[in-house]
Order: structure tokens, then C-alpha cells, then sequence
């Protein structure tokens, strides 16, 4: 298992333009706007338990008027190395994004890879790895044509999972790899192949409840046995509700792991948490 501070480096978008604007996912709903201020205070949080805490070296994208989801980095693309394979976003509202983010890699000398014309690819939000195989979530927003596309160029196993619940729709929502041997999945989110695809072919995959799923249980930050989650429900709105996945917190305590309690509210409202803020640049 990888040391927590083994060199890491994310990838992250200030929310200065955050909002929801448009609704592409079943928790997106326009008069249902993020309160600014808290997402503000909820995504600074996380910028300061991974720089200051963890010991990530975060890379900032400048945040650009008119692309509310810019945040959600994992979209960008895939790393792989010194490549980095572009997204193509099957939503319109999205695709203004791409420039942002083939600019900053192309100052930061990455190759950039372009997918065909003939399918999307919504990059690590739907791209995992669980040791040297890639799992590629399919069929809401990345192609499955995608797969054969990364196995190609990446000379690794990639095994696309259908995903068949809206809620879930993109892989981060629903599968969480925790090592090379240890994922959390929620298996409702998959059909039915692709459920016995994760337990034929990882050791040691945890089923994960339907409450902790709806609450991002699964979008979590795995950095070594540190893991960053939506589990703190102390400032929705400035209300108190109760602690969230409480039981996969439990879980993963007796699987080794230390889970670092966040909220995550005013993401939600989009369709993201945790995970969905950062993408891997290095480690
Ligand atoms: N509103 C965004 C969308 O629907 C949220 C993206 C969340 N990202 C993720 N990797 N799951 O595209």
C-alpha cells in the first residue's frame, strides 16, 4: 500500500464561478443554487487538509467566469504519466471547459491526446485505477468505445463497467479505490455483469450501503490510509444535521484507514464531492 507521503500532486480549481447553472445530473436543480460563501469555506477546507495536513502539492487552474463546473477537476482528462488524455464531454454545457484545461497542460509539458471524434470520455471521473487495471465506468457519460481507445494507448488491462443508475453517473460516484487489492463499490449502480466483473476481478471489493452511497461515500480521496470524505454534516446551510456515512466510516476504520471528516454540501448539490474537486497529477 502507498505511503501517505509519498509524493502527490492534484490538480484543483478555486469555486470563485462555482454555481448550478444547468442540470445534467438528477442533483442538479437550478433553484437549488450553491450558497457561494459555504462552498467557498467547504472547498478552502479541503485545500488546507491536503496541503497543510496530508502533504499534497496542489496545482491551481484559474477559475473562469462562465464555467460553473470547472471545480470538478477529475473531468479534465486522464494522467498518465507525461500524457494526458483529454476529456471530450458528451454535455454542450461542459465542453467549454476543455481549453482551460489543455492550456494548463500544455504549459505544464504534458503530451496532450485527443479522443476520436466518435465517442466521450469524461476522464478520471470515469477513469480508476485499481493497480494496473483501469476501470472505466460507461453508458451515461464516457462511451465504452473509450476503453478499447485506453487500453491501446496505455498497454494496460481496461475493463469498462456499465453504469445503469443516473444518481451514479459518473465511476467516482460509485466505486473508490482504496489499494491495489481493496475497492468500495455500490453494486445498485452497475448492472448486473459488471457487478460480478468488480468481484471476479478485485480481491477484496466492499459493498457499500445505499445511505453512504447517496451521500458520496464512495467519492472519497485515497491518499495512502488517509481518506477525505463528505462524512461532517456540521455546516449544511448553516443548519446541524447528523454525521454521514457513518457506517462505511466504521468500515474503514477496521479495514486500516483514517477518514478525514469534510462537508461537502454546496457539491453535492452539483452531483460531486470530494473526489470530484481533484485530479491526479503525479503519484
Ligand atoms: N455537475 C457536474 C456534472 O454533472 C458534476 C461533476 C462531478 N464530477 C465527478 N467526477 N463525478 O458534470
Amino acid at each position: 500500500m502507498r505511503a501517505a507521503n509519498t509524493y502527490m500532486s492534484f490538480l484543483l480549481c478555486p469555486p470563485n464561478y462555482y454555481n448550478i447553472e444547468y442540470e445534467i445530473n438528477p442533483w442538479m436543480d437550478k433553484s437549488r443554487g450553491a450558497i457561494a460563501s459555504l462552498a467557498r469555506q467547504q472547498w478552502d477546507a479541503l485545500y488546507r487538509l491536503l496541503t497543510q495536513t496530508l502533504g499534497i502539492t496542489v496545482h491551481l487552474l484559474d477559475p473562469i467566469a462562465g464555467q460553473p463546473d470547472l471545480v470538478f477537476t477529475a473531468n479534465a482528462g486522464l494522467v498518465f504519466q507525461n500524457q494526458f488524455f483529454m476529456s471530450r464531454f458528451r454535455h454542450a454545457v461542459r465542453q467549454g471547459e476543455t481549453v482551460y484545461y489543455e492550456k494548463w497542460f500544455r504549459e505544464h509539458h504534458f503530451q496532450i491526446v485527443f479522443p476520436p471524434d466518435a465517442f466521450y470520455f469524461e476522464g478520471e471521473g470515469d477513469a480508476l485505477w485499481v493497480g494496473n487495471n483501469l476501470f472505466l465506468g460507461c453508458g451515461i457519460r464516457t462511451d465504452h468505445k473509450a476503453a478499447v481507445w485506453l487500453e491501446e494507448a496505455l498497454h494496460h488491462p481496461v475493463y469498462p463497467l456499465e453504469l445503469v443508475d443516473p444518481h451514479f453517473y459518473h465511476l467516482d460516484t460509485c466505486f473508490c479505490s482504496l489499494d491495489s487489492e481493496r475497492v468500495l463499490y455500490y453494486p445498485n449502480a452497475f448492472s448486473a455483469a459488471s457487478q460480478r466483473t468488480i468481484q471476479t476481478l478485485i480481491p477484496h471489493a466492499i459493498a457499500i450501503e445505499e445511505a453512504d452511497a447517496l451521500q458520496f461515500g464512495a467519492n472519497a480521496i485515497v491518499i495512502g490510509n488517509q481518506i477525505v470524505m463528505n462524512t461532517d454534516g456540521t455546516s449544511t446551510a448553516g443548519e446541524t444535521s447528523a454525521a454521514r456515512c457513518v457506517s462505511l466510516t466504521k468500515t474503514l476504520n477496521q479495514e486500516g484507514f483514517v477518514v478525514h471528516s469534510l462537508d461537502f454540501s454546496e457539491f453535492i448539490k452539483s452531483g460531486g464531492s470530494a473526489k470530484c474537486l481533484i485530479l491526479k497529477i503525479e503519484g
